[in-house]
């Protein structure tokens, strides 16, 4: 479903450049989900947004579906991103849509027409169990709710792929339980293909069959979370912070 192959990623910047991502492979079969664990700056969102072609990468190759991305034209692009649906920390709802028309105005920009539109955003919105939000605007949601709204918005294209950007950081521990089970649901139900950002290894261990752990752009452990093994310092360091922090607790970096 989707299979990255040695894609890294350089900014040019008016410094030094930065490698944000050293060439690195990421391979998923339908209905996986992945975890990407890392801390602040490792790289995890630029690799994130490589899969759907948001960052054109620097080097490597990406396809989805066993269609190659990267020669594509923008028309050709924008049709194969609608596949994928994507969600963030930071919800990025528009203040001044209601529940409803923000998830409608998603189907709008992606082309759908405007009979099917209202109809297509109920059916997502009630997915997320938001049905009697409807006509709320994103000021009168919590949190939780408004995550649920954003989980609408990328629902409501039916993509096959669902890329998670730490979605539940910014939620308090229950809230965030309760969209991961949502997210987990929809991984039950509709056999959606996940990759998910996070620096949270509970995150990882509730959702994911297996997690990337990253450092400074490059990939340091491949972990299986129904058997985990971890070899690297960092993951070692994730595992240890799920038991809880003692005095005797190994930073991973000197630098962190
Ligand atoms: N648009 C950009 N221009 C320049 N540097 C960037 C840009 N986006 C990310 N970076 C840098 O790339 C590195 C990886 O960033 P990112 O992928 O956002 O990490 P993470 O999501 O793990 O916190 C960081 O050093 C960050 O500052
Ligand atoms: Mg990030």
């Amino acid at each position: 479903m989707i299979e990255l192959s040695g894609v890294s990623k350089t900014y040019g910047t008016a410094q030094a450049p930065i490698h944000a991502l050293h060439p690195t492979d990421l391979k998923l079969d339908e209905g996986q989900v992945v975890g990407l664990l890392g801390f602040s700056g490792a790289g995890k969102s630029t690799l994130l947004r490589l899969v759907n072609l948001l960052e054109t990468p620097s080097s490597g190759r990406v396809s989805l579906g066993g269609q190659d991305l990267t020669g594509l034209t923008a028309a050709e692009l924008r049709q194969a991103r609608q596949q994928v649906g994507m969600i963030f920390q930071q919800f990025n709802l528009l203040s001044s849509r209601t529940a409803l028309e923000n998830v409608a105005f998603a189907l709008e920009v992606a082309g759908l027409a405007a009979s099917v539109r209202r109809e297509r955003a109920r059916e997502a919105l009630s997915a997320v169990g938001l049905s009697d939000k409807e006509a709320a605007f994103p000021a009168q949601l919590s949190g939780g709710q408004k995550q649920r709204v954003a989980i609408a918005r990328a629902l409501a294209m039916r993509p096959k792929i669902l890329l998670s950007d730490e979605a539940t950081s910014a939620l308090d521990p229950h809230t965030a339980l309760s969209i991961l089970r949502l997210l987990k649901q929809l991984k039950r139900e509709r056999g959606m293909t996940m990759v998910v950002v996070t620096h949270d290894i509970k995150v990882a261990s509730y959702l994911c069959e297996q997690s990337v752990v990253l450092e400074k752009g490059r990939v340091v452990d491949r972990i299986d979370m129904g058997n985990p093994q971890p070899v690297s310092r960092l993951g070692k360091f994730f595992f240890e912070t799920a038991r809880g922090w003692t005095d005797d607790t190994e930073l991973p970096q000197e630098d962190a």
